[in-house]
């Protein structure tokens, strides 16, 4: 994959120029190039992001689905903790500055990524890594044109091939921005939205990190239930789900994770290995403007 653009850090030095191959020798010249560079980790607590953070519990789409076993004190607990890239930090301020809809969602994101990993066997998961992936998963669309994001008509190819790089684009930031011992961090920026079937982009991949899992997920429910502009309304979170689900039917996703996703939204959070599921769609999507579910 070629980049459409230059490629800035947010401090506005080039990494790499438009129209270079991303290769691995491409990549490790940037990891290099960041070794070099100066990094200071900030408790995540001590920022205005976790203030927005704990905001995210007060989305009314949501109240239901963060009741239950796991706490809202147990989440907050462990984003708190983590222990961020300055660099990251600001270019999370440069997001929810530019776009603050991918600021929300991103935290949203991070929310229902831990509570998904401890539902799960949270002993099988590193909850920095959790965390860190949630919030730092969109970077990458920082640096796509606004007019292409926002875009009420349908994308050009040309247009749709600008946004498919924006996986790239983050993956490239983190390499530069993270020590060897956060590689891990990288891979859920790459493989966002890649599916189990192959179906995905940039690399149409099938084995799919575990870190990744959790989170693409909760990214479309997401970007389902948030008003845009190529959309007459959002989807509501019945439509959602049940699109999820029937994506999980197609092997898009792990059926597990969209089952405990269902759970989360119904009041007596079933068990998923005895929870019912209805064939029939619950509710009408709505209408589409332009045949993009999300962007
Ligand atoms: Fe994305
Ligand atoms: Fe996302």
């Amino acid at each position: 994959m070629k980049l459409k653009t230059d490629l800035y850090t947010v401090y506005g030095d080039l990494l790499l120029e438009k129209d270079t191959e991303v290769s691995a020798a491409v990549v490790r010249k940037i990891r290099q190039k960041g070794e070099k560079h100066k990094q200071v980790r900030v408790a995540l607590k001590n920022t205005d992001i976790f203030a927005d953070f704990q905001k995210v519990f007060d989305d009314k789409r949501y109240i239901n689905m963060f009741k239950g076993p796991v706490s809202k004190s147990e989440i907050c607990n462990i984003a708190g903790k983590l222990r961020m890239e300055n660099d990251l930090i600001f270019e999370l301020s440069y997001m929810k500055n530019n776009l603050p809809y991918t600021y929300d969602h991103v935290l949203i994101v991070t929310a229902f990524s831990i509570k998904l990993a401890l539902t799960f066997r949270p002993e099988d998961y590193d909850m920095e890594v959790v965390s860190h992936c949630g919030f730092t998963h969109d970077i990458g669309k920082t640096r796509i044109f606004i007019g292409i994001l926002n875009k009420t008509s349908k994308l050009t190819r040309e247009e749709r091939s600008v946004i498919e790089t924006h996986p790239v684009i983050g993956y490239l930031l983190l390499n530069y921005y993270l020590k060897s011992d956060r590689r891990d961090c990288t891979l859920a920026n790459l493989e966002h939205h890649e599916r189990l079937d192959g179906s995905g982009y940039p690399n149409r991949i099938k084995r799919i990190h575990k870190y990744t899992q959790l989170i693409s997920p909760i990214d479309v429910m997401d970007a389902l239930m948030t008003r845009r502009s190529y959309r007459t309304k959002a989807f509501s979170l019945r439509a959602a789900l049940d699109y999820l689900i029937k994506q999980a039917d197609m092997n898009r996703f792990d059926k597990n994770t969209i089952l405990t996703l269902i759970s989360f939204a119904r009041k007596d959070k079933p068990d998923i290995r005895k929870m019912y599921i209805s064939e029939e769609p619950r509710e009408a999507l709505p209408e589409e403007l332009t045949h993009d579910k999300y962007r």
